[in-house]
């Protein structure tokens, strides 16, 4: 456009005035800004609904905490990326739904050991036992450390319905009932038996004694129910990539 330096027009009068192209750029940055984080605020919008999730049984969610307190997720991620070798690898690519009850999420960012986000299922309870108890009797070059006392210690199983009421005050929808049955659901899923009620509130939940201990309920119980579910819930379309992890 001609323009001359005594007259100018069009864009030649912002570029010339510092006050009016910082005063536009500012508008042009925030109206930007805006159209990214506000839909975030509205959780419901950028978490797409994945048919099968529900918030972890107490069992698993105890065992979720001893993962957490022994930092597993600095060895080991829960998040398999969106590329084909992972996917091949691992099963299907992790979705955000996967992780909408999880507080803190442990996607983690480091792999020493394998992601683990959908190792539920892959092995049997007494592997997964072997395998805290003494990671190099069943892969001999592991380097994984041993985590054997976790046999050693029992659960709180009466205390445990206020870190579900915790749980429920950031929004995670356990019910009344999930709360007032957490010590019937625990001992049900660590023994396997009357576990009519566990299942109905946890479908899919994995049943069993995991320690090998039947007359008591370990923080080796919860860890192994807690592997044990890890990517099983989620249920994709048939005829996409899932898996249990075997490639
Ligand atoms: C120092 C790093 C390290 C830490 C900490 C660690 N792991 Fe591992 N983990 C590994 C390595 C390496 C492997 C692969 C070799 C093996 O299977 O032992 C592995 C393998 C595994 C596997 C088998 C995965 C598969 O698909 O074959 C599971 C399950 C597992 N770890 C769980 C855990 C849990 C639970 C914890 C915390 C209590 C933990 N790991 C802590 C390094 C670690």
């Amino acid at each position: 456009m001609a323009t001359n330096a005594e007259n100018p027009t069009g864009h030649a009068i912002i570029e010339r005035s510092t006050t009016l192209l910082f005063v536009l750029t500012l508008l042009v940055v925030l109206i930007g800004g805006l159209v990214e984080i506000v839909p975030l605020f509205k959780l419901e919008t950028t978490v797409q609904p994945v048919p099968g999730m529900r918030p972890y049984s107490p069992l698993e969610q105890i065992g979720r905490n001893v993962y957490t307190r022994e930092g597993c997720y600095t060895c080991h991620s829960q998040q398999i990326r969106p590329f084909r070798d992972e996917v091949e690898r691992y099963g299907h690519y992790s979705v955000a739904a996967e992780s909408m009850y999880d507080h803190p999420f442990l996607w983690g960012s480091k792999r020493t050991g394998p992601d683990l986000a959908r190792v539920g299922s892959k092995y049997s309870n007494a592997w997964h036992l072997a395998h805290m108890e003494d990671p190099r009797s069943v892969v001999p070059v592991s380097i994984m450390p041993a985590y054997a006392f976790l046999k050693d210690r029992d659960i709180d199983v009466e205390g445990f319905g206020a870190h579900m009421r915790a749980l429920r005050a950031v929004g995670v929808p356990y019910s009344p009932d999930m709360i007032a049955q957490v010590a019937a659901d625990i001992r049900a899923q660590a023994s396997g038996e009357d576990a009519e009620g566990l299942l109905a509130r946890y479908p899919k939940a994995r049943l069993g004694d995991f320690d090998g201990q039947p007359g008591r309920i370990t923080e080796m119980d919860a860890l192994i129910a807690y592997l044990q579910v890890l990517g099983t819930l989620a249920e994709f379309p048939a005829g996409r990539v899932t898996g249990s992890g075997q490639p």
